[in-house]
């Protein structure tokens, strides 16, 4: 039989010209494959005697283990590098700059809604909410603005589908429904802010779809019109941190307030309107089964984007419902 030693140093050599795995299974095949060197000297052994066939068998056996042992030798050898190689193309720069993290900030009109419930919170008022999908009677009946009754236009109102249900909805047109909800609830003396989104038919540079008002109402024995100056007078001075600001009252008109009023501020010389007030009317009372002979009380509303956009100098009110981080950002401190 052939001296099959040199096909240790063979197959070294060609499992050393592999440099990956396939093609090492591929070099494999000439040795120990089928019809390989080997398998072919293992099938020869039949042709040997008896005598002869344990040695030569034994023989075989060595060099297709070195054979074996050259080909893990080398798979081995071929996923090492691969691996080190992966490592070395994965490694984390740990000493890379880390990503800088920007911090959110707080959007104006929230700003605002904070400084205002903090500036009445101080003076006794809490905070009182209601839904902004309201019923038509709270909306407008329960505040003395019967069907028909032309304040209803004053409000360009949003209607709200209610499908089978026989109660008409709307998106309120102000905050003044959160009164009723309250006073419903509660039993005077009363004393809350009602801050939050209103929602009417109209857009332009100073009026949005969705805006916001912060609603007042005071309701105990002895209330007064000189209350409710001293009030909305006090919270716009310290909201605005103008000592000299005072406001004024033009008579107007509101189905819920008796006598009725429009507010005006000081501001550079003129006069701007921030909201409408009055005394709680009578009607609204009674609605609420508290006794309008007993109790009086204030009540105003205020618009928070107007508040917001003359304290920090803002121009076009649709700024507000942009989203232009631009504009946003300003407002982080
Ligand atoms: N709800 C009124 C409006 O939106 C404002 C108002 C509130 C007037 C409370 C009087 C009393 O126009």
């Amino acid at each position: 039989m052939a001296d099959l030693n040199h096909l240790i140093a063979e197959a070294a050599q060609d499992f050393a010209a592999c440099n990956d795995v396939p093609a090492l299974e591929n070099a494999k095949a000439k040795f120990l494959g089928k019809s390989g060197a080997l398998t072919e000297a293992l099938k020869g052994l039949g042709k040997l005697t008896a005598e002869e066939r344990p040695a030569a068998g034994a023989a075989i056996n060595v060099v297709k283990q070195a054979v074996e042992q050259a080909l893990n030798d080398r798979r081995d050898s071929i996923l090492a590098a691969a691996q080190a190689k992966q490592l070395a193309s994965e490694t984390i720069d740990v000493a890379l700059p880390a990503r800088a993290q920007s911090a959110g900030g707080l959007h104006p009109v929230t700003l605002t809604l904070r400084r205002v419930e903090a500036l009445f919170h101080s003076i006794g008022f809490s905070v009182a909410d209601g839904p902004e999908i309201e019923t038509d009677f709270y909306n407008f009946t329960a505040l003395n603005i019967p069907d028909n009754h032309p304040a209803r236009a004053m409000h360009d109102t949003f209607y709200v589908d209610s499908g089978n249900d026989s109660m008409e909805h709307v998106l309120r047109t102000h905050t003044s429904p959160v009164q009723v909800h309250y006073m419903e609830n509660n039993t005077p003396p009363l004393k809350i802010i009602a801050p939050g989104r209103v929602y009417r038919v109209d857009s332009d540079a100073t009026h949005s779809p969705m805006f916001h008002q912060v609603e007042g109402l005071w309701v105990d024995e002895q209330i007064s019109f000189a209350n409710l100056k001293g009030v909305v007078q006090d919270f716009l001075q310290k909201f605005f941190e103008r000592d000299d600001l005072t406001v004024r009252f033009r008579p107007s008109f509101f189905p819920f307030t008796e006598p009725s009023a429009e507010m005006d501020m000081s501001w550079n010389g003129g006069w701007l309107e921030i909201g409408g007030c009055g005394m709680v009317h009578p009607e609204v009372l009674k609605h609420v089964n508290i006794d309008s002979e007993k109790y009086r009380g204030f009540a105003f509303g205020l618009g928070v984007e107007r508040l917001a956009m003359l304290r920090y100098g803002v121009n076009d009110l649709r700024h507000f419902f942009n989203n232009d981080l631009r504009f946003l950002q300003q407002f982080i401190k």
